[in-house]
Parts: C-alpha cells; sequence; structure tokens
C-alpha cells in the first residue's frame, strides 16, 4: 500500500468487532509511533495501551460512547508538560508533538488494517484519573483500536485543494 491508499483507507471508525489485535501489529505501529518527530527532538510524550476491562471502563466515563466501550484497546495520547519545547514568543508546541505521534501511530494502524478514531471531546480530569496520571501529563487524544465493523458508517467530505491552498 502507498501512502495514498493508506490516507485513503483512514476514517473515524465508530464500531468495532469483538476481536483481539495481534501483538505483532501493535508492536509494529509502537515502532512506526515511536519514530515520530517532535520539536528540538524531545520526545515529550507517552503513550498509554488500555487493554484492562476495569481501566478501559473508567476511560469510557470520561467519553461516554457505546462504540468506544466495544473497542478491544483504547490508546490515549499523552503530552508530558514541561518537558516539551516552547518558542521564544511563548507558543507552546506540546499538542503539536503529541498530534505528530498519535498521526503515526494511527496511519500505521490503518496500513495494518485496523479501525481508529481521533476523540478529543472528552472530560479531562475524568480521563486523568482513569488513567492516574501525574500533574505534568496531559492526555490530548483517544483513539479507539481494532478491526473496524464493516458496517460502521464511512464518508469523506474535504475542501479541495483550491480552497486551502494560498499560492503567493
Ligand atoms: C483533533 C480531532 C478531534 C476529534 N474528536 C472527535 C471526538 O471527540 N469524537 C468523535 O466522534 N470524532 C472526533 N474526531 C473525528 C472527526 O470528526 C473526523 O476526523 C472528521 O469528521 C473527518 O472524518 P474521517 O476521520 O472519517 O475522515 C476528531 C478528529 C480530530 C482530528
Amino acid at each position: 500500500m502507498g501512502l495514498i491508499d493508506i490516507i485513503n483507507s483512514r476514517y473515524s471508525y465508530r464500531g468495532y468487532l469483538d476481536k483481539e489485535v495481534e501483538q505483532e501489529k501493535i508492536n509494529y505501529i509502537l515502532q512506526c509511533a515511536r519514530l515520530a518527530p517532535s520539536a528540538k527532538n524531545l520526545q515529550p510524550w507517552k503513550i498509554y495501551m488500555v487493554r484492562s476491562k476495569e481501566v478501559k471502563e473508567r476511560v469510557c466515563e470520561a467519553y461516554a460512547r457505546d462504540w468506544l466501550k466495544g473497542a478491544p484497546v483504547i490508546v490515549v495520547f499523552v503530552g508530558e508538560k514541561g518537558e516539551n519545547w516552547v518558542r521564544w514568543d511563548g507558543e507552546d508546541y506540546l499538542m503539536c508533538d503529541v498530534t505528530i505521534i498519535a498521526d503515526y501511530f494511527i496511519l500505521a494502524a490503518t496500513e495494518m488494517g485496523l479501525g481508529t478514531c481521533y476523540i478529543a471531546a472528552f472530560d479531562r480530569q475524568k480521563l486523568k484519573e482513569a488513567l492516574n496520571l501525574p500533574e505534568n501529563e496531559e492526555p490530548f487524544l483517544i483513539t479507539p483500536l481494532g478491526y473496524p465493523d464493516p458496517d460502521a458508517k464511512r464518508e469523506r467530505n474535504r475542501k479541495p485543494v483550491s480552497d486551502i491552498l494560498e499560492e503567493i
């Protein structure tokens, strides 16, 4: 699969099969994710991979959707505050760094035939408590990880290049 094929087969899947994800696939995805770049190469991130039923239930209290409960794995991308690069004018790049590692992870998962969905609309405090995160760890994104339900809705609606490109 070329990159365009991988990008084209990624959707926000909101429905998962009751099927475990092979450890080899998870290992491959993590190897891809760890190669993500970050500002000043500070790598200010952690990936929490939740498989235990008990912790999954607690994470789902922070984002209460039945389709998330059905995912075999829930992944949370966390930034380590104070460990990241901040530009001289005060602009903080932690969320940017964490988004990049999440993107690498999600595209590698897609290549492995797995479904994902970026989730940001969670209750931050509940999520921090569910994962028992220390004060300096900030969760930015959640994704389910699993085999997508073939009936899960897929749609693609994007602006054309002409609407987003400014050639100067
Ligand atoms: C930063 C970010 C946050 C998102 N948060 C949520 C969310 O909380 N819940 C959800 O169902 N989808 C969420 N999405 C998924 C978007 O709705 C989805 O990516 C967009 O509609 C395009 O659809 P596609 O991913 O299937 O191409 C989020 C996506 C991004 C990039």
